[in-house]
């Protein structure tokens, strides 16, 4: 049973677009992004529909771990996360829901309904939808809506206890002052009148053998430098740009002093190029910076929950040891001792 009562926060479309059909939020970044002498460029514009396909065909290839790592551990510890995840709860997932993950979770703790969380209504809908079909007795109440803001949640859980589930350790892919605040904003998002506390259960990947994060950032297929010069493509195709991507290639470092591997595109040889009319160069071996993804100890995981309002309860590896799943409870606001 899915509700028809998807709730669209604005009711507007979420993308601000230009009379040409150019989103304006993709060109801003973009050009402010090329002008800086350490050129980067926000990671959420890699996943157009070409590189939300490339990721999903990352989490097959051999060397990304995560993903099974991810999937063993709700495959395993599932009689666990019905142990400890309060019963009749509704699972608020931030992002549409993976095909694989959520079902597990969902299959695992019997929740009392259903309730993701996404900016692109058509790809919530869609994934919604198969999970009604998979649980027919639940309800499932998708929201479009930016979870990077405060939600509101559907009055049919309003007086639920909630469990946010923010899985694949997405949180890795924002510096500490962003996850700090998205992790505040989900503590709002969640948090009812009725006095239930929050839970949240979230994936964060673990610091390991650099060769192991480097491999699972750069494999031997080559997909992931698809997925990371399919970003080229798409300012090409989108923002009338001319950039010789086939002069440029895919890096992934390890960056040991920020614990995270960062993914840039390198030019192999001194170029000029033009993006929304505006006129660029770079030289040979000068990259543009698109991604970072963090890796957390167990200590700098607490840390980060901490800030962001959350008390660590449990923790869950693979038998690896290559992944965590957390799960927190809201802190009570309190002076400190
Ligand atoms: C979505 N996110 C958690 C992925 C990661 O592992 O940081 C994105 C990714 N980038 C390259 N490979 C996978």
């Amino acid at each position: 049973m899915m509700s028809t009562g998807g709730a669209s926060q604005t009711g507007l479309e979420l993308v601000d677009r230009d009379e040409s059909g150019v989103d304006r939020a993709f060109r801003a970044d973009v050009l402010k992004g090329l002008s800086q002498d350490h050129k980067a460029i926000p990671a959420r514009w890699l996943y157009d529909d070409a590189g939300s396909q490339l990721f999903e065909d990352i989490t097959q290839v051999a060397e990304y771990y995560p993903t099974r790592a991810e999937t063993e551990i709700l495959t395993d510890r599932s009689s666990e996360f019905a142990e400890a995840i309060a019963p009749g709860c509704a699972v608020v997932e931030f992002g549409s829901g993976s095909s694989v993950k959520t079902p597990l979770l969902l299959g695992a703790i019997g929740p009392a309904a259903y309730v993701p969380l996404d900016i692109s209504g058509d790809f919530l809908r869609a994934s919604a939808q198969k999970l009604s079909d998979k649980f027919p007795g639940l309800p499932v109440y998708p929201v479009e809506a930016d979870f990077m803001r405060k939600v509101s949640l559907p009055a049919q859980v309003a007086d639920i206890p909630k469990l946010g589930f923010f899985p694949g350790s997405t949180i890795g892919n924002m510096v500490a002052r962003t996850s700090v605040d998205l992790l505040r904003t989900m503590r709002d998002t969640l948090s009812d009148s009725g006095g239930n506390t929050a839970q949240l259960l979230i994936g964060m990947d673990l610091i390991k053998d650099e060769r192991v994060l480097t491999a699972a950032y750069d494999d031997a297929a080559g997909v992931t430098a698809q997925f990371n010069l399919n970003l080229l493509r798409r300012i090409n195709r989108e923002l009338d740009g001319d950039i010789p991507v086939d002069r440029m290639r895919h890096i992934a470092r390890w960056n040991d002093d920020f614990a995270r591997i960062e993914m840039h595109c390198e030019a192999l040889e001194n170029m000029e190029f033009t993006v929304a009319g505006q006129s660029f160069a770079m030289a040979k071996g000068d990259t543009i910076h698109t991604e970072n993804s963090h890796k957390f100890s167990r200590r700098s995981a607490s840390t980060l929950l901490l800030a962001g309002g959350w008390t660590p309860v449990r923790r869950w590896t693979d038998s690896a040891g290559l992944f965590s799943l957390i799960l927190a409870e809201a802190s009570i606001n309190r002076s400190a001792p």
